[in-house]
């Protein structure tokens, strides 16, 4: 597995993905906007906002999508994950796991990056757990209805 740069190549993949059950991509997901609407979103954003493929090794299939990036939250300059999706067609088959080892190794080289955030919607269990095995742990704090997670590489 790898991350790879979105590109005329593979943007439409991308855009493609979706979490939604019945395979359609829609604008709003349940638990997170789609990847057509992170990539109008990252090319408007001030900050460097890095946008990933999730790319299978057999077939260099995209599996799956990521944002990350610097973002303000509670009045702070913070690293955080902004979305990570793998599609419906390929979850619980312990690519997400991977995934998400390959992003943090992304994210622990940009300049300054101690620490990472993250938001769960309620009822995430799934998501959770999977940020769990990382070492992210719930601050406490709950933003516009998310519960806020850190994981500190210190
Ligand atoms: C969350 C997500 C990225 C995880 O990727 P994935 O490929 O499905 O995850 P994996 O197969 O690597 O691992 C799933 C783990 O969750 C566990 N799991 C599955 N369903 C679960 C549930 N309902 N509650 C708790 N744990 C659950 C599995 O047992 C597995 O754990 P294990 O490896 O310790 O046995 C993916 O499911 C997804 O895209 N979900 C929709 C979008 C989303 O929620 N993104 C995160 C936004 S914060």
């Amino acid at each position: 597995m790898k991350l790879c740069d979105i590109t005329k190549d593979n943007y439409f993949d991308v855009v493609m993905l979706t979490t939604n059950e019945d395979h359609n991509p829609t604008v709003m997901e349940r638990n997170l906007a789609s990847n057509a609407f992170s990539l109008v979103e990252a090319s408007f954003e001030e900050r460097p906002i890095y946008t990933k493929a999730i790319v299978h090794d057999r077939g260099d299939t995209v599996i799956g999508f990521c944002m990350y990036g610097k973002n303000e939250i509670l009045g702070k300059e913070v690293y955080s994950l902004l979305r990570f999706m793998i599609d419906v067609s390929f979850q619980c088959k312990g690519y997400g796991t991977e995934a998400l080892g390959l992003i943090l190794e992304e994210m622990k080289k940009l300049d300054g990056c101690k620490e990472i955030y993250l938001k769960i919607t309620p009822g995430n269990t799934r998501a959770r757990h999977v940020y769990h095995k990382y070492g992210f742990r719930s601050t406490g704090d709950v933003i516009d209805g998310e519960r806020l997670y850190r994981l500190s590489l210190e």
